[in-house]
């Protein structure tokens, strides 16, 4: 899909993303947010960068590691303008900064972050490869990359379940409450469609990234990876 078109959409479901993602999920993603953030604990980043931020869940969640700096980029409007009205509410607009900004032209100097963190947001970069290397342009050597993305469950049997609910009850759901007539057809396609586990770690090491650990999360539909620059 292309930027424009995915910001577009964005702006549309924004209203109803957090709420969708909570019903969708039965709540279960703030555990893998959690998760996901902890894995950065010993390495103590003081400068965090969250891309595709949208709502800026993840990047609140990062407050947790007490960095001295926070930072969500994202280029839709409407995500970003919840995620202020999100912070405001938490008394937390001065704990994180809130920019509009494409994952492949980042707007900082090269070096600039401790770690990078990314949920649910490399699957929608228009083109993963130059999103993954300016992503590792703006690292500090020795920096961390964080992911958590969607991803297919190997065992056939919970294959069967995921693919009902993902690929039926989701589309369902998610147009009965956003209104929204292809946003939540979209997501199930774009999990499909991405390159997940071992193939995914490939990439990220053409790309630069080492030390690579792959988590897989409640029966394999969720994946953290981590990497270092
Ligand atoms: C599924 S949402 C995830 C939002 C948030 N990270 C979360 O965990 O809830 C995906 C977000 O990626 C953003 N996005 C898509 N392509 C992007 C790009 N090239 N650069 C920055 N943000 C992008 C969208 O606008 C949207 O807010």
């Amino acid at each position: 899909m292309k930027k424009a078109q995915m910001a577009d959409m964005f702006d549309h479901i924004a209203p109803r993303y957090d709420f969708l993602n909570s019903l969708l999920s039965f709540g279960i993603h703030r555990s893998w947010r959690k998760k996901a953030i902890r894995l950065l604990e010993k390495e103590n980043p003081q400068s965090i960068l969250d891309i595709a931020t949208g709502t800026a869940d993840f990047a609140i969640e990062a407050l947790t590691l007490h960095p001295k700096k926070v930072v969500g980029i994202d280029i839709s409007e409407g995500m970003l303008r919840l995620g202020r009205e999100k912070l405001k509410k938490k008394r937390l607009e001065n704990s994180i900064q809130l920019l509009p900004g494409d994952s492949e032209n980042l707007p900082f100097d090269a070096h600039s972050f401790d770690a990078v963190t990314v949920a649910f947001g490399v699957r929608n970069f228009e083109n993963l490869e130059k999103g993954l290397s300016a992503i590792f342009g703006v690292l500090k050597p020795g920096g961390s990359l964080v992911v958590l993305e969607f991803s297919t469950p190997r065992n056939a049997f919970v294959k069967g379940i995921y693919h009902f609910y993902f690929h039926r009850v989701t589309p369902f759901v998610g147009r009965l409450f956003s209104k929204d007539m292809a946003a939540y057809t979209y997501l199930p396609e774009s999990v499909s469609a991405f390159p997940d586990g071992d193939r995914f770690v490939s990439i990220l090491q053409q790309n630069g990234f080492s030390g690579i650990s792959c988590y897989r999360l409640t029966l394999g539909i969720a994946t953290i990876y981590m990497g270092k620059k």
